[in-house]
This record gives structure tokens, sequence and C-alpha cells, in this order.
């Protein structure tokens, strides 16, 4: 009987009962579905009749079925609207967030130290010439210092046909530097630059990787000498390990590009096993450095009988790993987040 069905479909309250009425109707077994399978058996002339009329009922049924479907479904909604309430002073969940990397961090905090002291950043490429390199900085081709740089070259050479090499040290940013504060001060004028950056060389094991960072140092002025070096070294050791008892310790050395050459070595003290900076139970190596080469001053287009300077360099890797009890080189690299955060570098 359609019209039952039809009743019993707009009485249904809910989705269950309606699914029940679809089989019970439509469904394989279904009441219409049984109807229609009557059609085979009837005569042409019955069928004619029938036919539409069991059409029409499966039709008029479908629909109502979907048009309370619809109309249940709405209903729930609604409901669940009028249920929900959201308390917009509820405070936000916190979602997880990147962090400064180490190594990033320690060359913003040098940046900064050195910025109190009046330093400017400098910066040159990563992809260098042989002649800023190493030439400008004393060492010709076949000077014996090129062969411990474990120089990655390119195989071929620039448009103007430079060798070109990836930088083996921040040092040849100290020739850019002064190259360009001649081209906008002809004869010179005073530097005071820092030079943060990468820096590669073919070695590879628990304490080199082939790519790493350095910092630059370069003061050019006017009667600079080695106590200008020294002062500006322990203030800067002293504010980046924020201690007071940093002890200096200035060896003699060579580097081709500064004369004299010294090898700074800092005092530390053993806590719990761990070499901790200052005092000076023992020392370690952290900088080379020196008063800069009159050839190299030369090179950067500055008069050596006028102007003077010191420079030096050193490992921000080391730096961060002293500073932060980090005790990996490679682990800086591998970018493994339980490694940072382990060491609270993320959030
Ligand atoms: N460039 C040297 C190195 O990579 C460090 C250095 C810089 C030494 C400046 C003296 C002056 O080892």
């Amino acid at each position: 009987n359609g019209q039952e069905a039809l009743s019993r479909i707009a009485a249904a309250t809910d989705l269950d009962t309606l699914e029940g009425l679809r089989v019970s109707l439509l469904g394989k077994q279904g009441s219409i579905s049984a109807l229609l399978k009557t059609l085979g058996a009837m005569s042409p002339d019955e069928r004619k009749v029938e036919g539409p009329k069991i059409h029409a009922l499966r039709e008029s049924v479908t629909e109502a079925l979907a048009g309370r479907k619809a109309a249940l479904e709405n209903a729930a909604l609604e409901e669940q609207l009028a249920a929900q309430t959201i308390d917009l002073t509820l405070p936000a969940p916190e979602s997880p967030r990147g962090s400064i990397h180490p190594i990033s961090q320690v060359m913003d905090e040098l940046a900064e130290i050195f910025a109190d002291m009046g330093f400017a950043v400098a910066t040159g490429p990563e992809i260098e010439d042989d002649w800023h390199n190493f030439t400008a900085l004393n060492m010709p081709e076949s000077h014996p210092a090129r062969a411990m740089h474990d120089t990655f070259y390119f195989p071929d050479r620039d448009a103007e046909n430079r060798e070109m090499l990836l930088r083996t040290h921040t040092s040849p940013v100290q020739i850019r530097a002064m190259i360009d504060v001649v081209r906008e001060s002809p004869g010179g004028a005073p530097l005071r630059v820092i030079a943060p950056g990468r820096v590669y060389r073919s070695d590879s094991d628990a304490t080199h990787t082939p790519m790493f960072h350095q910092i630059e140092g370069l003061v050019i002025d006017k009667g600079i000498h080695l106590g200008h070096l020294k002062w500006t070294l322990e203030t800067f050791l002293k504010a980046f390990f924020e201690r007071e008892d940093i002890v200096l310790r200035l060896r003699p050395s060579y580097f081709p590009f500064t004369e004299p050459s010294v090898e700074v070595d800092v005092g530390y003290t053993i806590v719990n096993g761990k070499r901790v900076v200052g005092g000076s139970e023992g020392w370690m190596e952290v900088l080379g450095s020196g008063m800069v080469n009159r050839k190299v001053i030369a090179a950067g287009g500055l008069d050596p009988d006028e102007w003077q300077g010191f420079a030096f360099g050193t490992g921000v890797d080391r730096l961060a790993m002293l500073k932060y009890g980090m005790d990996d080189l490679r682990a800086f690299f591998d970018g493994d987040v339980r490694w940072l955060s382990h060491y609270g570098f993320s959030a």
C-alpha cells in the first residue's frame, strides 16, 4: 500500500528507522522490489496498466526517502549547532614552532657582540676565485700553505679565466672589505668588520665536516697594534661565554696573511668531566690571528705605511659546541629535531 509507505516515511523520526524503511521497501527483498518482479508474469496488456503504476510508486517512495533523510540530517545539524558554544576567551592550544639553529643563533650572538664594539658585518661569495682566497692573502701559487687547505676546486675556469673554488676560509672577505672601502673612500678609511659564513674543505671525520662555519674579524686603522687585538678578543670571549674569568694565552704562530701571527688559547676548567671555558686548568686553541701582513694590506689597495690592522678567524661550530656543551660536530648538520631539542633548541 503506497499511501501507507509514504506516511510511515514521513513519520520516521530518526535515520536508523528511515534506513529500515528503505530496506523493507526498496531492498532486494523489499515489497516494492517484489511488486516489480510480478511484472514479468503479467500479460502485455496487464503490464501496460500495472507497469507505470509500480514505477511511479517506486519513484515517489525514493523521493520521499531522500527528502525525509535530508530533513532529519538538517535537524540533527541544527540541534548540534544549538548545543555548541564557542568560548573565545579560552587560550589557544600551542602549536609546535620551529627554532633558530644553534649555528645561526651563535652567528647572531657574535654579530651583536661585535656590533657593540663598532664592527659592521661584511660578506663575500662562497664560490670564490683563487686570487681572493689565496694569492691576495700572500699565498702565491705553489705556496705550501695552499696544500693544507684541502680545497674543492671547480673543474672549469670562469668567464674571466679565473680558477674557481669553494672558499676554504672567510679570510678572502678581508680583501673584499678593503677593496670596497677604498672604492668608497679613495686613499682608505678605518675599517672594522666581521665576516661570518660557510667555508669548505675536503675533510670529513668526527671533528671535521666538509662544510663548516667561520667568523673573520678585521680592523684597519692608523697605529693599530697587538694590544688592540688582545683586548678585542678578550672582550668578545667574555661577552660570548658570559663569564669574567676568561683567560687568554697568545702563542706565536704562522699564517701567510698575518705577521706576526698568534694562535689564541682559552683557559678551561673541568666540571663533571667536561671542559668548561673559564679559569686556566688547561688550554684549548680557539682562534688564529695576527697583525695583517703588509702584502695583504697592499693587495686590498691600501698603503701599508699608512694603515695597519689586525685580523682573526675562528670556527663558529666549535664556539657553539663549547658554549652549549655539545660534543658531536656532525650532529649540527643532521637536522635531527630530537638532538636540537635536547640542547634546548626547539619549541
Ligand atoms: N684563515 C685562518 C684559518 O682558516 C684563520 C685566520 C684568520 C688566521 C685571520 C689569522 C688571521 O685557519
